[in-house]
């Protein structure tokens, strides 16, 4: 068993990560919820693989009542927000009774969303069983839906009560779905532990400890800055070029990161900031998870990046990585881009 704590301004939760932990979640939420009625929200994927046991796990102690939504990012609107809501609302929800979050992202954000909103708030537990969300979403704070075609537009910043872990859960995605997750965990390692990323290069299984140090680049950021006013930004490292390329092109997002961030790679080495020998041994990385490597040329986005919702009066953030295992945020103008880059 490993446990990270995040500590926050005003809030502070622990994070459990555990061989078996869905088997055994009572004794972890006991800790943090005193009165009995639990409501988790799945999807009718991961509700064929664990609602039976996480209920068994909890049933000794808590009232347990569940919703179950349609798998997908689909999912992650406004109508599918009412719907539970409505749900929660019928089963006679209150705002001291808890909210469990079980499965990927997009059960994470949703919940996450309703916890902030109804009743103004209520406490929810994320249980993250993708490992895209057990290395990004589960932890943070960030919650959201999509709207008017734009992801995450509706949202909150609201941390949950704690978030547990169970690293068994893996062993049930496939494997681009797997690799999918790799693609955040290389990224932890490229921005803030050198160790963690050079160890990758031998494939080791993704076990409590590798998850626990990954883990433990984000929190660093997420603890100085909740509000993603700067230093959290460094975690969009890959995510500025691969936003475009995910859209355009139909990737998974952590196949997206994978190839953004040999972009931002490129980038950062043509203007001076980022040391040669990145894009090599990232790349190989890469390939050994099956993430894609196509060499899109930075230059080719660079106006629509600039455009978008970052340019912040006239200047962009962009987050590259000095070294292996270091980030810095790099402030660009329009006018230093055409000088110096195309
Ligand atoms: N997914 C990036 C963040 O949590 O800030």
């Amino acid at each position: 068993m490993r446990e990270l704590n995040i500590n926050l301004k005003n809030t502070s939760y622990k994070i459990i990560i555990e061989d078996g932990l869905l088997n055994n979640i009572s004794k972890y939420i006991k800790e943090v919820y005193k009165n009995k009625k639990i409501f988790i929200l799945t999807d009718d994927n991961v509700e064929k693989l664990y609602l039976n046991t996480v209920i068994s796990s909890l049933k000794n102690d808590f009232d347990v009542d569940y919703v179950v939504i349609p798998h997908g990012e689909e999912s992650k609107c406004l109508s599918t927000y009412a719907y539970v809501c409505e749900e929660l609302i019928k089963k006679d929800i209150r705002r001291n009774h808890l909210l469990l979050a079980l499965g990927g992202g997009v059960i994470g954000d949703l919940t996450g969303f309703v916890a902030a909103t109804l009743y103004r708030g209520i406490p929810y537990i994320g249980i993250p069983t993708s490992l895209l969300s057990q290395m990004d979403s589960s932890i943070g704070g960030k919650t959201g839906i999509d709207f008017y075609n734009r992801k995450n537009i509706l949202g909150a910043f609201k941390q949950p009560s704690m978030v547990l872990i169970d690293p068994k859960t893996l062993d049930t995605l496939d494997e681009r779905e797997f690799n999918n997750g790799m693609g955040e965990l290389i990224k932890h390692g490229a921005i803030g532990n050198k160790n963690l990323l050079m160890s990758l290069l031998n494939k080791p299984k993704i076990n409590e400890d590798i998850i626990y140090e990954s883990l433990t680049v984000k929190k660093a950021v997420v603890e100085i800055d909740e509000f993603d006013l700067k230093e959290r930004m460094t975690l969009n490292f890959g995510h500025t070029f691969g936003h475009a390329i995910e859209l355009k092109y139909g990737y998974k997002h952590g196949e997206a990161v994978a190839i953004g961030m040999l972009m931002a790679i490129k980038m950062g080495v043509d203007l001076g900031v980022t040391d040669n020998e990145c894009y090599g041994v990232i790349k190989n990385i890469l390939e050994l998870y099956n993430l894609p490597t196509v060499e899109y040329n930075y230059k080719d986005y660079l106006t629509d990046v600039f455009y978008d919702k970052k340019n912040i009066a006239g200047t962009i953030n962009f987050i590259f990585i000095p070294k292996l295992g270091e980030w810095t945020i790099y402030k660009i103008t329009e006018a230093e881009i055409k000088e110096k880059l195309l």
